[in-house]
């Protein structure tokens, strides 16, 4: 199987994670935080050495200011609702996944306003519109690192400072960015990770990163493990967020494996994908009956290549890569629907191939012509 789909999660993991998690479930997999056993503290010290990774990883000062989450949709969910009270504004672009426009919608209905920015076809971003949209009541500016749909990169650091200048809070969807491009946590108030993707842990991981003196609401009450004899939630950090039993061993897990690509270094990664991403995205631009979509130029666009072959479906030509050629891809709308309006595929979705650290030059071929031979059959 030739894996082109870490768009939705990275495979295959590194041994050594999978080993680690191991180690965990079979010999010392106690509760963390809530007693006083040696497993117990065995695995509450393992998730703080996790944190403390992924804090060296991001540039996070106080690894305190990481909040483990399942996914990036929690961390999102918990981020943006935990800033946004009624009355209040935030700008957010129409390349955003659902994880950020579904909870802005249901926000609408509690009194929170929201502005989508129109991007261009190749899915990319003016600042100077967002700019134009800041309104006094505007508390907060979201916006992902790379669209999920096109790989465009997004200009973080532009709108990072914009909002600082502004007094506005920046919140950053680190999707498809996280282990993938180099990050600059400094600009950014927040900023919502998958474990499972670019760092290559687990499913069922992510972080909310929250500089130090934002206050969060809490959106789950429940066992912190601390002050247990208040009914109130506490609302420190991390403990206050992180309500309930946490997934220690993939919290373990992706602690490896942040250590593993902080190893091999981003901008390593990131050239690899440059290269691997050219190789696709132009032998797919010369084929007469393939469109392809996003950014030609694969210095403005992380490790995505997505397209439609004339006369086809997506979900079958995603189909027939499985079936008959043994490549793995994502066809349909990437839970993105407004990125597909914009690049023009609203009506029919597209075929989505992202690579990681993983793929080779030789895969990218076989991609390549597997699409020719489809594209002509
Ligand atoms: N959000 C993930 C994707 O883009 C699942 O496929």
């Amino acid at each position: 199987m030739i894996y082109l789909d870490n768009g939705a999660t990275s495979f295959p993991k590194p041994k050594g994670m999978i080993e680690a998690m191991d180690l965990c479930m079979s010999s010392y997999c106690g509760n963390p935080g809530r007693s006083g056993h040696d497993l117990s503290r065995r695995t509450g010290e393992e998730v703080y050495q996790a944190r403390k990774t992924l804090a060296r990883f991001f540039k996070i000062e106080k690894p305190d200011r990481i909040i483990f989450t399942s996914n990036t949709t929690e961390a999102l969910n918990i981020g943006i609702k935990g800033v946004l009270k009624s009355g209040d504004h935030v700008i957010t672009t129409v390349m955003e996944h659902n994880s950020v426009l579904r909870p802005l919608r249901a926000l609408a209905d509690r009194g929170v306003e929201y502005t989508l920015i129109p991007c261009a076809s190749d899915g990319s971003l003016d600042v100077s519109k967002v700019e134009d949209a800041i309104r006094e009541n505007t508390r907060l500016i979201v916006c992902t690192q790379a669209s999920n749909v096109t790989g465009t990169i997004m200009p973080v650091d532009e709108l990072g400072l914009l909002c600082r200048n502004r007094g506005i809070l920046f919140m950053v969807d680190g999707a498809q960015g996280a282990g993938h491009v180099p990050m600059d946590v400094r600009n950014m108030d927040l900023l919502a990770v998958p474990g499972h993707k670019g760092l290559l842990g687990p499913l069922g991981t992510g972080m909310l990163y929250v500089r130090e003196g934002i206050e969060l609401q809490s959106l789950m009450e429940g066992g912190t493990g601390t002050v247990s004899r208040e009914i109130i939630q506490p609302t420190e950090l991390p403990e206050g967020f992180e309500t309930g039993t946490i997934n220690a061993p993939g919290i373990i897990g992706l602690g490896y494996s942040a250590g593993f690509v902080n190893k091999i270094g981003v901008e390593v990664i990131r050239q690899h994908q440059k290269e691997l991403t050219k190789i696709l995205d132009q032998s797919l631009r010369n084929m007469k009956n393939v469109t392809v979509y996003g950014p030609s130029d694969c210095r403005k666009k992380v490790g995505i290549v997505t397209f439609n072959i004339n006369g086809y479906n997506c979900e079958e030509v995603a189909s027939l890569l499985n079936d008959e050629y043994g490549i793995a891809v994502r066809g349909g709308y990437h839970c993105a629907g407004l990125a597909h309006k914009t690049i023009g595929t609203w009506d029919c979705g597209a075929v989505r191939m992202s690579m990681g650290i993983y793929n080779n030059a030789r895969e990218m071929k076989a991609a390549a012509d597997a699409i020719y031979a489809i594209s002509k059959s």
